[in-house]
């Protein structure tokens, strides 16, 4: 038996590296990505070797990461629950691509996981690689071990020769999850809803009251779409969003402290920080309101929701998310210009915004003379006409005494 594990390099997934092989007793392939997470992912090769492991994979995909999975999905200005930008749920479906792919390379029967039996993201891992690969089997240790408690774990760590770094030895405070788009922060000292978080949850941002006290601007390019530049410097997407990250994090930028309903059920707080993807969500309504038409913008904003909820439930790889993905492309394809943003404090303001393929007619909204680009008494009928089912309305309103 062989299995593929998305592995980290830190404590838990080498206790599910051990436990696979000692209480599975299958060869472990180790699967590593670096999706921008901001930490060093040699340790974790060496460390996958040193434990045995019968191949270790470990691939920079931040440009697939950025390319194919957040640009599309903020074609969408999509998010969960009025507020998240749903940094984690995006990046699980590239995970179990991999995972699966690297499955049939080395001819491996299963992938295996690190999310636990309550949360979101066992649920993303698991519907991705059974859409991609009906037949693959998953092995979600969380779920199946005995391992319940800090002391298990540090026991088990501690009989297999399991190095614990000094500051893991203890309950971890709360539980981390990184990319380019974002850090979560959740669970823990985290749980109680009602008491704010303290400074150090904050990797990433620093605190609005702290951010410069003169605001800086920035100009984003799109292209169908997609952003294509800052401050007229052609960029990749990851290095483009690494950008955004910069600016937005020095200025304090895209904090939220959030309740949200979990798939599974149960509502969970989370803490993120997703400081260029809130510039970049700004600066994609803002070249939108002059390149979409109002149609298009507002069917747009109906469907949102529905393709976020299925982002969030694990539904990428789903007929129903490409359909809407196709609808939403269709959308892009003269959202291309510039907009200019003012950061400041916490805030992303669009302060400008032009494109060759804008809508916006100064000719018909001026309120000088236009020229006769527009007849102000065909109002009179187009209002008459919407009037009719309210006065009829109102009229009976009036006869009957009562609505
Ligand atoms: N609640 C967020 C979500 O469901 C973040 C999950 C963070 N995952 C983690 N392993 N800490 O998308
Ligand atoms: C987990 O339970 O593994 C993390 C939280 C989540 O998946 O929602």
């Amino acid at each position: 038996k062989k299995v593929v594990l998305a592995y980290s390099g830190g404590l838990d997934t080498s206790i599910i590296l051990r436990w696979l092989q000692e209480e599975y007793g299958c060869e472990v392939v180790t699967f590593t990505a670096d999706l921008g997470q901001g930490e060093e992912l040699e340790p974790a090769r060496r460390k996958a070797e040193a434990m045995g492991a019968k191949a270790v994979y470990v691939e920079d995909l931040r440009e697939e990461f950025v390319c194919d999975f957040v640009f599309p999905m903020f074609r969408a200005n999509a998010v969960y629950e009025g507020l998240y930008l749903l940094g984690t749920s995006i990046a699980r479906p590239l995970i179990s691509k991999r995972l699966v792919e690297i499955a049939a390379a080395e001819g491996a029967d299963a992938i295996a996981h690190g999310a636990t039996g309550k949360g979101n993201d066992q649920v993303r891992f698991e519907l991705a690689a059974y859409a991609l690969d009906p037949d693959i089997k998953v092995v979600a240790p969380w779920r199946e071990w005995d391992l319940t408690s800090r002391t298990r774990l540090i026991d088990f760590a501690e009989k297999h020769q399991i190095p614990i770094a000094k500051d893991k030895r203890g309950e971890a405070p709360f539980s981390v999850d990184a990319n380019l788009l974002h850090t979560s922060s959740e669970g823990k000292a985290l749980e109680d809803p009602a008491r704010e978080a303290e400074a150090h949850v904050f990797q990433r941002t620093v605190a609005p009251e702290d951010a410069p006290d003169r605001p800086e601007y920035v100009e984003i390019g799109f292209e169908r779409g997609d952003a294509a530049s800052v401050d007229g410097e052609a960029l990749s997407p990851a290095a483009l969003l690494a950008r955004l990250n910069e600016l937005g994090g020095r200025n304090g930028i895209g904090r939220l402290d959030l309740v949200e309903g979990r798939f599974v059920g149960m509502k969970s707080r989370g803490i993120y920080e997703t400081p260029g993807g809130t510039v970049l969500l700004a600066a994609h309504r803002g070249i939108e309101q002059i390149t979409l038409d109002r149609g298009e913008a507002h069917l747009k904003d109906e469907l949102m929701p529905r393709y976020a909820e299925l982002i969030y439930n694990g539904f990428w790889f789903s007929p129903e998310r490409e359909m809407l993905q196709a609808a939403i492309d269709r959308s892009q394809r003269h959202v291309t210009g510039t907009v200019r943003l003012k950061l400041y404090k916490g805030s992303a303001d669009v302060v400008g915004r032009w494109s060759d393929a804008s809508l916006y007619s100064e000719a018909h909204v001026t309120f000088e003379d236009d020229a006769g680009a527009y007849d102000q008494k065909d109002a009179q009928g187009f209002i008459q006409l919407n009037a009719l089912r309210l006065k009829l309305l109102a009229a009976r309103a009036r006869r009957l005494g009562s609505n």
